[in-house]
């Protein structure tokens, strides 16, 4: 009788020390936690943290052929302008940080290198202005005309980008019938 409960009590504990040393067993094998993100892509101080990802040295060789310079230009600069004509009149924090980046990572890999190191300089005197659509339509027709000048090209009257890029919802009756069809599609 004594020998039975005692031989119960050895089974009992030698199920529990097994059952524990399984549990280290399979927790050994187990992930680490993944790392804490260090960026939230909310405030400004992503703009700083990024410095070196958007500032960084122009990627692209040297372009060097002229005629496919003015080409790429031409469509870069109405990507570019037509970006802008289409960002929210209210932004996001989010949405103002993703055209920041957009804009210093577009001058980073522009692919004519030469040009793209120009330009860095000009967005170092002037940073991409997010706060709204007009104020970053305004901001793209200032830069396109430091490039203008650079470049000897007469200066574009920035009065006029509205009706030149905008299909906002502030020409929306008029867009209707005329800029908006170069997009395929109504404006939203
Ligand atoms: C970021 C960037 C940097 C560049 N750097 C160089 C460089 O260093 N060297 C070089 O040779 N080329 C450079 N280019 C190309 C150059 O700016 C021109 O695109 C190219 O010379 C062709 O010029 P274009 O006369 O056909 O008119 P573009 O300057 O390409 O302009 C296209 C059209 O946009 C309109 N436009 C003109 N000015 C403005 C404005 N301020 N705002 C809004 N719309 C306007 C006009 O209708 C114009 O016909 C650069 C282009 C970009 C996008
Ligand atoms: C520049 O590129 C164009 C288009 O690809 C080509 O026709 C032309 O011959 C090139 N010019 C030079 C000087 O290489």
């Amino acid at each position: 009788m004594f020998s039975t409960r005692a031989g119960h009590r050895i089974l009992l504990l030698a199920v529990l020390v097994t059952g524990f040393i399984s549990i280290l067993y399979i927790a050994s094998f187990a992930q680490p936690p993944p790392p804490v993100p260090v960026r939230t892509g909310k405030d400004s101080s992503t703009a700083k943290n990024n410095g070196p990802l958007l500032s960084g040295h122009a990627i692209a060789p040297k372009l060097g052929n002229e005629t496919v310079k003015a080409e790429l230009g031409r469509a870069a600069w109405k990507v570019l302008h037509t970006t802008f004509a289409r960002f929210p009149e209210k932004p996001t924090d989010d949405e103002k940080e993703a055209l920041r980046s957009y804009v210093h990572l577009f001058q980073r890999l522009y692919p004519c290198g030469e040009c793209a190191e120009h330009f860095s300089t000009v967005l170092e005197k002037y940073p991409p202005q997010v706060s709204s659509r007009s104020a970053a339509a305004m901001w793209g027709c200032m830069v396109h005309n430091i490039v203008n000048k650079r470049l000897h090209k007469p200066e574009f009257n920035c009065e006029n980008i509205g009706d030149a890029y905008d299909c906002g919802v502030v020409r929306r009756a008029r867009v209707l019938g005329a800029c908006c069809r170069c997009f395929g599609e109504l404006p939203r």
